[in-house]
């Protein structure tokens, strides 16, 4: 929940992408604040995943800057995202299928063994990583039933959990969904609604999520912010909104009805 002086963990200032001669971002100045769960909506194409691919530098920005914690950030790649502690989870998790939970989680950062076998050999600790794995599933309150077992034999969700598990158990701190419940079931749904609810209390992490899922996004979220053609046309308090109002947000419908409730022009007026 946002309260007064309360940090911004992440900032951008006049940050914007072009694709040849499409805006996909322009112009976009926004605020992530400490423990704060916000909401990136938008139509399709709206920019809701270049923006986060430019905060991230998957994609390399045109114009503005980044902040971190009140600091400029200098992030020309993903690598220097997690550094800085942004972490994204995609739909598919990003795990290996054929992997266990473990070896996920400490996928390209072996832990090898504290003896003359780890020193000389890289003999890899493989019981401490499986322990942290295990102690690390049960804090997100995630259960499986093989922990051994490749993760292409968990759910969607199962899989996605773990890649939050990795995401949280190596410093990140903001922490990014790109539209975290697409492609799983109701329970599955269900699950990662509660696991996102569920860090952010236990770990202290801000979070974005990218949503289409208007239900999920005010159950989820403080605050929304409304990406049309590139830009944020606007950005609302949970508390003092509604659906309605976001979806006609979202499609323009909002400003439509604005406009032909507005007062006659001056050439109606005279009958031109
Ligand atoms: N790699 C790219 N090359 C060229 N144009 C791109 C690229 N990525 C995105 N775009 C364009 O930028 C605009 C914003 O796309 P983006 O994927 O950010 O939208 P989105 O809000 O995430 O949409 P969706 O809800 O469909 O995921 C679109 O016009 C899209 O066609
Ligand atoms: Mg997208």
């Amino acid at each position: 929940m946002k309260k007064l002086n309360q940090k911004v963990v992440l900032e951008t200032k006049k940050l914007s992408k072009h694709f040849g001669g499409i805006k996909a971002i322009d112009n976009i100045n926004m605020k992530l604040y400490e423990n704060e769960i916000i909401a990136i909506v938008g139509d399709n194409g709206a920019g809701k995943s270049t923006l986060i691919k430019t905060i991230t530098s998957v994609y390399k920005k045109d114009e503005g800057e980044i902040y971190i914690s009140g600091e400029k950030a200098h992030i020309s790649n993903p690598k220097d995202a997690r550094t800085y502690g942004i972490e994204t989870v995609y739909q598919d998790g990003g795990v290996i299928p054929i992997l266990d939970a473990t070896a996920n989680l400490f996928l390209g950062r072996v832990k090898p063994k504290d003896n003359l076998l780890g020193k000389v050999f890289q003999f890899v600790d493989y019981k401490y990583m499986r322990k942290e794995t295990v102690q690390l599933l049960d804090r997100l309150g995630v259960t499986l039933k093989d922990i051994n077992a490749g993760v292409n034999n968990l759910s969607g969700g199962q899989r996605q959990s773990i890649a939050v598990g990795r995401a949280i158990y190596w410093g990140g701190k903001i922490l990014i969904f790109d539209e975290p419940t697409n492609n799983l079931g109701v329970q599955q749904e269900r699950k990662i609604i509660d696991l996102i609810k569920r860090i952010r209390v236990e770990f202290g992490v801000s979070i974005i999520v990218i949503s289409h899922n208007i239900a999920h996004v005010f159950e989820l979220v403080d605050r929304i912010i409304i990406l049309r053609n590139g830009q944020i046309i606007g950005e609302r308090i949970k508390e003092k909104t509604n659906m309605n109002e976001i979806v006609s947000m979202i499609t323009g419908v909002a400003e439509k009805v604005t406009n032909s409730q507005s007062p006659p022009s001056i050439d109606t007026v005279l009958g031109h």
